[in-house]
């Protein structure tokens, strides 16, 4: 059988990735040489947020890593839109579509933000309306569904790029998040950023971590994740980018019955940078085994087999 398109190959508001796998903000994204590494068995490259100044982030410990996965309060560290431009220009040889993340404190930053890295050569853009802990950034904004939808449809009338939308769990309802991100005029939305938490250090008696509360990543967030997904595909017309806790080609497979078009992986790159190879592998022969001919049947099917 000769097949028109390879069998991974997706398509979301016209980016055309060989596979549906995507390396989420924040992980290996800061330079262009890891981004490009990477972007060899990856679908799409996400970079890491951006914002209009440089930041340096919080003082150490900003990470802490424990058995069920990772805490971090890094504080949004990164060298500002102006010099990330030298980044995204060594990324122009890149086959895989870039997609630039961008926070912003208010619809004006993110404006101008995303019309620089549209500028740049972004092949889509991912507003980070999600960040735990950014005081004034990130979740801060993107709780309120009101702002949500304001943001997304100012930025959507000032690039012609597609625009992602990255919830934050930490809200009692993602659904209206999701919503009022569709109504914005959002291509898709990426669901989801970390989930607040806590560890304490008993010997100092104080958080882990110097900014106190963070974000927990990692394969304890899975179910999290898909739930998220699974609630945003019952009420959304736009694709869903899944993404939180994914190590195994399984969990990809479950992200896609759960109703992502796509997913995103994280902080599982930290142990294994040759991850994407073997998930694409893994998904592939999933994929060939039970007779699939390609991602988008795979997708949502659990709706269906309740
Ligand atoms: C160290 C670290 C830094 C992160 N930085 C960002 C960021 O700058 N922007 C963003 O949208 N998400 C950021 N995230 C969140 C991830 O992109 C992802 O949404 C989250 O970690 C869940 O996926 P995972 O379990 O595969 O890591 C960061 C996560 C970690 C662990």
């Amino acid at each position: 059988m000769v097949r028109k398109t390879p069998l991974l190959a997706v398509e979301i508001a016209g980016l055309q990735m060989k596979n549906p796998l995507i390396l989420a903000s924040g992980i290996l994204d800061t330079y262009a040489e890891t981004m490009l590494r990477i972007a060899e068995h990856a679908g799409a490259v996400v970079t890491k947020s951006v914002g209009i100044e440089e930041r340096k982030g919080y003082e150490n410990p900003v990470i802490f890593e424990f058995k069920h996965g990772v805490l971090n309060a890094m504080g949004l560290p990164n060298p500002g839109i102006e010099k990330f431009g030298e980044e995204m220009k060594k990324l122009r040889e890149c086959r895989a579509p870039i997609i630039g993340s961008i926070f912003g404190k208010d619809e004006r930053e993110f404006v101008l933000l995303a019309r620089k890295m549209e500028m740049y050569g972004a092949a889509a853009v991912e507003l980070n309306l999600s960040c735990p802990h950014a005081s004034g950034y990130g979740m801060e904004v993107g709780r309120d569904p009101v702002l949500v939808k304001s943001i997304v449809s100012a930025v959507k009338e000032a690039v012609k790029v597609p625009v992602f939308v990255k919830l934050t769990p930490n809200v009692t309802d993602i659904v209206s998040l999701g919503l009022a991100a569709e109504e914005g005029g959002a291509d898709a939305v990426v669901a989801i950023n970390t989930v607040r938490g806590l560890r304490i250090d008993i010997e100092f008696k104080r958080s882990v971590l110097s900014a106190g509360i963070g974000g927990y990543s990692g394969p304890g967030i899975l179910p999290i994740g898909l739930r998220c997904v699974f609630e945003l595909k019952r009420a959304l017309k736009i694709p869903i980018i899944g993404c939180g806790g994914i190590s195994t080609w399984e969990n990809v497979i479950e992200y896609l019955m759960a109703g992502a078009s796509a997913v995103e992986v994280g902080t599982a790159l930290r142990e294994d940078a040759g991850l994407f190879k073997k998930l694409e592998r893994g998904v592939k022969k999933y994929m060939e085994r039970k007779g699939y001919e390609s991602v988008e049947e795979v997708v949502a099917i659990a709706h269906r087999n309740r």
